[in-house]
Formats: C-alpha cells, sequence, structure tokens
C-alpha cells in the first residue's frame, strides 16, 4: 500500500543524491507502478479536488483528481515537478513563450499523454496545459520541488495565449466546477 512518510523518506533519500529531479521521478514512478497499491493508500478517487497530502518550503506533494474532460490553463510552476498518474489519463501540451508586438504569448511547442504508471519530469520553466480526455476522472501524484502555494506564477489566457497572473483560488474552483459538471452530464 502507499505509504506517504515511505514515499517521503525515498524523496528525501533521493534529493540527498542528486539536487535536481531525476530521482524523485524514479520514487514517483516506483509508486505509480503499482496504481491498485496507491488507491488503496489514497483511496479511491471519485470527485476532482486537490487533496494536499505534504506541504514545506522545500516539498509539496498533491494527490491531484482531474474531473472528466477537465483542462486547466497552460501555467508555469516556477520550480521542478513530477506528475505520475495512478488511474486515468493526463494530456499535456507544452508551451513556449514568444515575444509577439501584442504582449509575451506562447506557442505550443509539443505534447505528452501521460497513462497510468507513466511519471513525467517537469523543468523549472515548463509551462504546460492538462487536460483529462476521459469521461471519468484521473488520478495523479505530483510532486513539486518548493511550497506550490506560496509562488506567484502566470497562466496564459486560453483565447489570445497572452501572459497574466495565476489566480490559485480560481484554478482550484475549477475542480468544484467540474464536479457540479460531471453531476450534470
Ligand atoms: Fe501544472
Amino acid at each position: 500500500m502507499f505509504d506517504l512518510d515511505q514515499f517521503i523518506a525515498d524523496y528525501n533519500t533521493a534529493v540527498r543524491a542528486d539536487r535536481s529531479h531525476k530521482l524523485v521521478r524514479e520514487v514517483v514512478a516506483r509508486a505509480v507502478s503499482d496504481p491498485t497499491a496507491v488507491i488503496a493508500g489514497l483511496g479511491e478517487p471519485r470527485r476532482a479536488e486537490v487533496q494536499k497530502l505534504y506541504n514545506s518550503p522545500e516539498l509539496t506533494i498533491l494527490n491531484v483528481i482531474w474531473g472528466p474532460l477537465m483542462t486547466i490553463l497552460p501555467h508555469n510552476h516556477l520550480m521542478w515537478a513530477v506528475s505520475g498518474v495512478y488511474t486515468g489519463r493526463e494530456d499535456n501540451i507544452f508551451w513556449r513563450r514568444i515575444q509577439e508586438n501584442t504582449g509575451a504569448k506562447v506557442e505550443a511547442a509539443s505534447a505528452k499523454s501521460l497513462g497510468e504508471r507513466d511519471a513525467e519530469p517537469l523543468g523549472c520553466d515548463i509551462i504546460h496545459s492538462v487536460t483529462n480526455p476521459l469521461s471519468r476522472v484521473t488520478g495523479a501524484i505530483h510532486v513539486y520541488g518548493g511550497d506550490f502555494f506560496s509562488v506567484s506564477r502566470s497562466e496564459w489566457d486560453p483565447e489570445t495565449l497572452l501572459e497574466r497572473n495565476y489566480d490559485m483560488e480560481k484554478n482550484l474552483r475549477l475542480f468544484e466546477a467540474a464536479n457540479l459538471a460531471y453531476a450534470n452530464l
């Protein structure tokens, strides 16, 4: 069964060996390699939500449960991250910054679809958007190399692709909105 204390101990061993998130990816990959164990430890994901499993200035561990067909806008983290999917699918678009006369925009650069048991490292400068393409919830363990909730970051308007301030409260409300939408499906 997934054990948070053991996971944090493994994380500490990993970052002591390598300050980057390379070995942390392996810790996350190991955890999500056994989805049944993760679900036994964290519970069956039933509704869209962000569960804070651990939060310190150096480390944030989240159980992110995406609602069906839910999308989160392009955003950055300004710290490294690792996403590991234990049920469902996360479709990532990776974006790069471009400067246009109209302002600081992004353009799509690449994409990666993460399925069950996949763990993906994201560098500090990464900008991504995430869609759950499924008509059921997707569950993922997200690990961040810092305090995810205290950093002032950016998101990009989905229509104009222009940069603006990331609104944490608004983004967390999207999960509740997804639950309402799901209830009405
Ligand atoms: Fe993200």
